[in-house]
Parts: C-alpha cells; structure tokens; sequence
C-alpha cells in the first residue's frame, strides 16, 4: 500500500518511461543536480510496477514503445495514481495519439522530441508545483468537507438538544402549573370552609363578612391596589372577623351599645384570636397581619395596638370602611336602623377620627355609583341555568336559608356561576337571579 502522507517530507518523485536506454540515460542526466528522487522504467508494464510500490508526482512516458503505447500506459497510471501529473513524450507529431492522450489519458503536457533541456526541466518544476498545488487543495477541500460533515453533526445534536431542553422545560412548567393550580384549589377549599364556619355559626355574620368583601374588592381595585393584593384584601375581608368563632353565640348576636363592660373586652378580643386561629396556615401571614388591624382607628384610637394612620395596613383601613358601611346599613349590632344616606353621613363624620379619610371617600363614590347604575341600569331577571360568564348581579343573591350567596356588582366567572348553581341545588335560591342587561 502507498503511504500518501509521506510525500511532504521527501523529495519529489519523478518516473521516466522509455524503451531507449539512452534516453532513459540522459533524462535522469538532466536531472542528476535537481532535487527529485528519480525512477525509471524500460516499458510500460515496468512502469506500472513502480507506481504500484511508490507514490510519485509526474509520470514522463515516451508514446511510441512495444507492447503498450504510452498513451495506454498513462491511462492505467491513471488508475493507480490520479494524482500524479502525467506528461506524454514523443518524437513524432500523431494527433490521434496526442487527441487520446489528453481525452483519456488526462495529460498535463506533450512534448516533443528531442527536448530542450531548459524547457523540459521547466515543465517538470510546474508539475511537480501543480501536483502540490492540487494536493494541498484537495486536502483544504477534504476539510473543510470535513468541518462541515462536524459543524453538520454539531448542529443536528445542538438542534436536538434544544428540542429536548424545549420539551423538557414545558414539561416542567406543565407540572408547575398544575401545582399551583391544585394549590390554588386547594387554598379557595381552606377559605371556603373557613366562610362555611362562619355560616354555621352564625348566617347573619357569614353574609356581613360576604358583603364586606365584595364591597372591600371593589374600593382595593378602585384605589389601585395589584390583582393580587386586591385577592389578598377580599380574603382577609372574607375572614376578618372569624375570630367570633370562639366567642360564645350569645356573645355574638348581642348589640354592642347593650355589652358590658367585660363582654366588650372579650369581643374586643376578636381580630387577635382571628389573627391566631389563621397563623398555622400556609401563606395566610399577610392576611393575618390586616385582620389583626381592622379595628385600628385612623387616629389611633382603635384596638388592639392604637396604630394610627399610615401605619394601619391600607388592606385593614379600607376593610374597617367597609365594615363600618355594613354595620350601619344593616344594623346587626347597633340596634339603630340607618338608611344609605345616613350611613354615609356616618362614615364623612368618621373621617380622620375612626376612618381613612381617602378610603371613605372611594366609598362614598362607589355607593353614588352604585345608585346612579341602579337608576340608568335594567335588570334581567334569570334562572342560575341562563347565566353566562362577566355577567354582573344588580341584586344580593339569597339562599331560601338567608345565606348570602354574592353580593350584588359581583361580576360572575365560571367558578361563581359554579357555586350559585350548587347552592340553588342544595338549599334553593331565595328569588331568581338577578344581573344588569
Ligand atoms: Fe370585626
């Protein structure tokens, strides 16, 4: 086998094919001084021999020998060695031979004889520069063919391995967010059971708690407050009083106005025992941090710690409106029936004593609101069946128990609609439900 890769270091190869001794003795003359290894060979057939031993660079073939003209011998040189730059050396002029020489035979040359020295010698150096010409490109060629057969490879496997990171990471976020809508789930379960408790202790208390976080809602998203805090202050307003759930029933319906002294103390108790009934649950800390501090008073009069102003959390000052607002239009407490327009006077004379003076203000324009949508709003009567999504009830909806189930303005999703039908099944709504056109 012909080692390639040896031809950088040694001298360049040249073989001469002649069946005249003499010239086969004068051309490796000529080339005595020159820096080539030289190889000569009396035919054809010999000449093949050496190209099947030793790599060369420039064949020089006489054409007219006996037994293989040097057209034919050039041809399988061909074969054996593409590379190697052949040359046709003749001393007649055939135009068939020199046409089959270069049509077949590939020739880099014809050259005529007698040869000039000078000129023959010249030839040879070009060949020999084409055949390292040729060689190097064809190895800059193969890699190139090479680096791109590995940049190919590389990016089919890049490609691939982002595909699979793709796949990977939307899995994972599939995952992520089934997790955190199971946790989302199960959290509206916690506050669910923890309003149905407040419903069996007492409806009276469930629906004012359902109410003030209606209206709470409404005033947090009013005064820009984010989605999530808005969420945050309708929980807590939800839950705000659920520390009566361990204040004797009796204790509960009685009129503040009618307590005793001891019996106020014990109710004034109600927003830390709130506070502390909620502490083990999971990411409840900052709900419990705004029931704490939903009786505070504006001007720092209020229980259990007389914060005073801004240090009373915003979610706390909107939800002690709100339930003040609710307290005084529903008179659960206070034994004193108060009409829309009273109750509001209530709470412009609280302004800066027990209440924010800016909250209070949103929610004497929500209650205008409220009325100018009753005045220039219709309402459409339906069957909880014939409710759609964003539709927005004009009415509190009742259970036939008195459990509130929404308060009016509470604008229906999917999971509302979902629970209006559940109570019409399980305790039948008091009346029809109720949405603006
Ligand atoms: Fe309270």
């Amino acid at each position: 086998m012909i080692n390639m890769a040896d031809s950088d270091e040694r001298k360049s190869r040249i073989l001469f094919v002649d069946d005249e001794r003499n010239i086969l003795s004068s051309l490796n003359r000529l080339f005595f001084d020159e820096d080539y290894e030289i190889f000569l060979a009396g035919s054809g057939q010999q000449g093949l021999e050496i190209l099947q031993a030793h790599q060369v660079e420039v064949i020089i073939s006489d054409q007219r020998m006996p037994g293989m003209v040097g057209v034919d011998f050039l041809i399988r040189a061909r074969e054996l060695q593409p590379d190697a730059i052949r040359i046709i050396l003749t001393g007649y002029t055939d135009i068939d031979s020199a046409m089959r020489a270069i049509n077949e035979g590939s020739i880099y040359k014809f050259i005529t004889k007698p040869w000039n020295d000078e000129e023959l010698k010249l030839v040879v150096r070009r060949a020999v520069e084409f055949y390292k010409l040729q060689r190097a490109n064809s190895e800059l060629l193969e890699i190139t063919q090479h680096q791109n057969t590995e940049l190919a490879e590389l990016n089919e496997t890049l490609n691939q391995r982002v595909k699979e990171r793709t796949k990977a990471v939307f899995q994972k976020n599939q995952e992520l967010k089934q997790l955190n809508e199971q946790l989302a789930d199960s959290f509206a379960k916690v506050i669910r059971m923890m309003v149905n408790f407040l419903e069996m202790k007492s409806r009276d208390l469930g629906n004012h708690c359902k109410r003030v976080a209606a209206s709470s809602r409404y005033l947090a998203s009013e005064m820009g407050l984010s989605e999530e805090e808005v969420s945050r202050v309708e929980i807590a307003a939800l839950l705000h009083d659920i520390g009566k759930l361990s204040m004797p029933e009796k204790l509960i319906s009685k009129k503040l106005n009618l307590m005793t002294s001891d019996e106020l103390n014990e109710w004034r108790r109600h927003p830390l025992l709130g506070e502390r009934a909620l502490a083990s649950v999971e990411n409840l800390e900052e709900i419990c941090r705004i029931i704490r501090h939903h009786h505070e008073n504006y001007n720092g009069t209020g229980f259990p710690d007389g914060l005073k102003g801004n240090e009373i959390p915003l979610a706390s000052r909107i939800i002690t409106v709100t339930d003040s607002y609710d307290l005084l239009i529903n008179s659960i407490y206070i034994n004193v029936s108060n009409t829309r327009l009273r109750a509001m006077k209530a709470l412009r004379l609280n302004m800066g004593i027990k209440l924010d003076p800016d909250v209070v203000s949103k929610m004497v324009q929500f209650l205008h609101s409220r009325k100018d949508k009753k005045k220039t709003r219709k309402e459409l009567e339906l069957k909880p069946f014939e409710l759609k999504e964003n539709m927005i009830l004009s009415r509190d909806l009742y259970t036939t128990r008195g459990v509130l189930v929404f308060s009016k303005d509470k604008r229906l999703d999917m999971g509302s609609i979902k629970s209006i039908l559940d109570s019409d099944r399980l305790e039948k709504l008091f009346t029809s439900v109720y949405v603006y056109t």
